[in-house]
């Protein structure tokens, strides 16, 4: 669906679960935040609203998210009837801690890709900024995928004070492990939202750390990607410039929340349910109108913050 602003919407990411197995301090305060909704969509249920988009909306690409969609009791039946609509670019973005056991049975199923959130590679700091869960378990998580053929790339939210020391080993881990890190810049949302002292490192900074150590050359990455991509001797980096560089422009993104809500835009959060049309008889027109509705909330300039909690839109 081509929107107001000419950006075609061809990419769903779908937060499967608000439950997560970890608290990261930049998402939530507390464990207990991560709750799962009362009226969390059941697999056949979330296969439904999939293949509406699909057909009448033209989804051509998904990301399964969360919470931690790891812990989404049906994730397997949700990708292998995903790929059985003929969508064949299916992603799951995870924490990592449960994957080592489950990448291989994901791949059957069909799934393509998988990005991992992984912030700190010393096991002190990586529970200081997620409170639970454990640094071995992520790094088992990437090596199974790796062993699977199973493409990885990792997602490090960088933080002033926090990790930005871990900027560049970081990178050497992703080069020896033939892993594509991506730097986020931390973005204002759940408990960040309003903040006073937002602990930002910009991309201008991440950038400097590297050329420090590595030759960094610019590369061209996919026109809506979020991400700027860089070659370095022995393998590729990205940065997510939420902050410096926003890519609203070219964002292709439709969002679905775990109970059947549509979001259009992160800086506009007005959700809109698609649920009822569950049970309607011809449900195209008024799926493309709330599709419509929903994306005219994008902004065509940058990201201007959000109360809402990471888990809730998957990212
Ligand atoms: N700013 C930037 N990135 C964030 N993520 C979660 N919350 C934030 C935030 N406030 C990251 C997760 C995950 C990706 C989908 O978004 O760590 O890797």
């Amino acid at each position: 669906m081509i929107d107001l602003h000419g950006r075609n919407i061809n990419k769903l990411r779908i937060s499967l679960t608000e439950v997560c197995n970890m608290a990261c301090t930049y998402c939530v305060t507390s464990l207990s935040d991560h709750k799962r909704a009362p009226d969390e969509l059941g697999a056949d249920e979330m296969l439904s609203l999939v293949r509406m988009l699909k057909e009448h909306a033209g989804i051509e690409k998904v990301r399964l998210t969360g919470g931690e969609p790891l812990l989404y009791p049906n994730l397997i039946p949700v990708i292998s009837g995903i790929r059985e609509m003929g969508i064949s670019s299916i992603g799951l973005t995870t924490n990592g801690q449960l994957l080592a056991r489950k990448a291989k049975a994901l791949v059957e199923a069909g799934l393509k890709n998988v990005n991992l959130s992984l912030d700190s590679l010393d096991p002190g700091n990586f529970k200081r900024m997620g409170r639970v869960g454990k640094l071995h378990k992520t790094l088992e998580g990437i090596e199974e995928c790796l062993k699977i053929g199973l493409r990885v790339k990792v997602n490090m939210v960088v933080i002033k004070g926090e990790n930005e020391e871990e900027i560049v080993k970081m990178l050497e881990y992703g080069v020896r492990r033939g892993v594509e890190v991506r730097y986020l810049e931390l973005m204002a949302m759940g408990p960040l939202y309003h903040k006073d002292d937002f602990k930002l490192v910009t991309m201008h900074e991440i950038l400097e750390r590297i050329s420090a150590r590595f030759t960094v050359q610019p590369v061209s990455a996919d026109t809506d990607s979020t991400s700027l991509r860089y070659w370095v001797p022995g393998g590729y980096f990205g940065i997510i410039p939420n902050n410096s560089a926003p890519f609203c422009s070219t964002c292709s993104r439709l969002r679905l929340t775990s109970n059947g809500q549509l979001i259009g835009c992160l800086s506009n959060p007005t959700p809109l349910s698609i649920r009822h049309l569950l049970d309607h008889p011809d449900p195209a027109e008024p799926l493309q109108n709330l599709v419509k509705k929903s994306v005219s909330y994008k902004q065509d300039a940058t990201f201007t913050g959000s109360a809402l909690v990471m888990s809730r839109v998957g990212g």
